[in-house]
């Protein structure tokens, strides 16, 4: 079979970011800011609050933490020690999709049966332990209306979760009723943040100059921390992390693939940006563009993220990996010849996903520097993605210092991984802290 070189390179050209695109992204997402710090109505971006500032560094004790965001759900003890050292003293975790088994995200699944099993996997983490009280902070990566620390509603679902009776409710009540049905009565949910808030918690925790904190892994999403909002019911220092819910941005410029896929998806025309650059998407859009090179156009193979990422670390002549994967994922053989042009391919779309990232974060950088000098910062990033696959981490420098020049020496980006975990627990200490005051 031989793959149409020149559809190739215009399928390629539909997912380049150049320079200007770059560069026009940030500042979209920077303008976006602006308007949203006046008003969200008028902003793509939520900017939603979060009612914590930066830790001090000096928050201690023990705490549950469950982190409920992704495929899988965790709770962890931690025990804070103070400044930044901390100890995980146990870990539970189990995946809310067991094929064959339950599902407690996809379509018609229940909020009751969901919390149920978050409350079991409490039950285990401290091992049936009925009597010592335990403060939990839960990070609940999806876009929640807070009124406080406490109180934070689930204002619509992403990354395809589709549970009923969540959207609109309080969380943390559903988690409480869940642990009161099972007779867990000496665990209080204290705290809920994001996920990006827990990432910049923890590192903040850990080392000076963190402002910003992101995931990028099945969701993409930033938070940072913003200087003039305030309100009594903040907790923490330097202002308040504002939860950008940047998935959300929609001022970008999505081609065909984006178009279509956005339509067909769980919700059309919700996070946009997530749709073009997170570890759940990256594959159907992959799998999207082969099927037109297959001259199969609309057949879905399945790809992953994985699937890519496999494909992009074969350095090979003969390409002999990225051929397993073609064949595991469409039933073809392709020779080393097609394999290179598949790996082009899979680059294109993992390098437009690292610069328009890296876009948000420069946004974010220009809004708190204003007039300033950019401040020496590192970006704390959490995630999959970020972590593991080929190509994100060289793109992310590259269009950093595309964008700042010189000034992009000062800032750095740093994988805090487990950040979801402790900064559950870092909030819950700033809470419990804060309701002793
Ligand atoms: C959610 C965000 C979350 C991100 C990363 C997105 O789908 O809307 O709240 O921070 O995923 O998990």
């Amino acid at each position: 079979m031989a793959l149409d070189r020149q559809l190739l390179q215009s399928i390629i050209k539909e997912f380049t970011v150049d320079a200007e695109q770059l560069r026009e992204i940030a500042a979209n997402f920077r303008q976006d800011l602006k308007l949203g710090l006046n008003d969200p109505d008028d902003s793509s971006l939520r900017m939603l609050k979060s009612y914590v500032g930066l830790p001090t560094g000096k928050e201690t004790g023990e705490y549950l933490a469950l982190d409920f965001g992704g495929t899988n759900v965790r709770v962890s003890r931690i025990k804070l020690q103070g400044s930044g050292r901390f100890e995980v003293t146990k870990k539970v975790g189990k995946p809310l999709i067991l094929p064959g088994a339950y599902d407690y995200v996809g379509v018609g699944s229940k909020a009751n049966d969901m919390f149920d099993f978050l409350a079991e996997l409490i039950d285990e983490a401290i091992d049936k332990d009925h009597d010592t009280k335990f403060y939990l902070g839960h990070t609940f990566s999806f876009p929640s209306k807070q009124t406080d620390l406490y109180n934070a509603s689930l204002i619509i679902w992403t990354k395809e979760f589709a549970t009923e009776g969540v959207e609109g409710k309080v969380v943390n009540d559903l988690l409480k009723d869940a642990l009161t049905r099972r007779g867990v009565n000496n665990v209080e949910p204290i705290s809920v943040i994001n996920d990006t808030v827990a990432v910049l918690l923890s590192a903040a925790y850990q080392h000076a100059d963190t402002y910003i904190g992101s995931i990028y892994a099945t969701g993409q999403n930033n938070c940072y921390l913003e200087s003039s909002v305030k309100d009594p019911e903040n907790v923490g220092v330097g202002g308040m992390i504002l939860n950008l819910e940047s998935g959300g941005f929609s001022k970008l410029t999505p081609n065909r693939f984006d178009i279509e896929f956005d339509e067909a998806s769980e919700k059309p025309g919700e996070q946009r940006l997530e749709k073009m650059v997170s570890g759940r998407y990256l594959g159907v859009l992959f799998g999207m563009a082969l099927s037109e090179l297959f001259g199969e156009k609309g057949k879905n193979y399945g790809f992953t993220s994985i699937d890519m990422s496999s494909i992009l670390m074969d350095d090979s002549v003969d390409g002999d990996r990225i051929a397993a994967v073609i064949k595991d994922k469409t039933g073809k053989d392709v020779d080393s010849e097609e394999a290179k042009k598949i790996k082009e391919l899979a680059t294109i779309i993992v390098v437009r996903s690292a610069r328009i990232v890296t876009a948000t974060y420069v946004g974010i950088i220009w809004q708190r520097t204003g007039s300033g000098k950019i401040q020496k910062q590192q970006i704390a990033v959490d995630g999959s993605v970020y972590e593991k696959m080929p190509l994100v981490k060289e793109n992310i420098n590259r269009a950093l210092v595309e964008l700042l020049g010189d000034e992009a020496e000062k800032v750095t980006t740093i994988l805090d991984t487990g950040g979801s975990g402790l900064g559950a627990a870092i909030s819950a200490a700033m809470a419990a802290n804060h309701a002793v005051d």
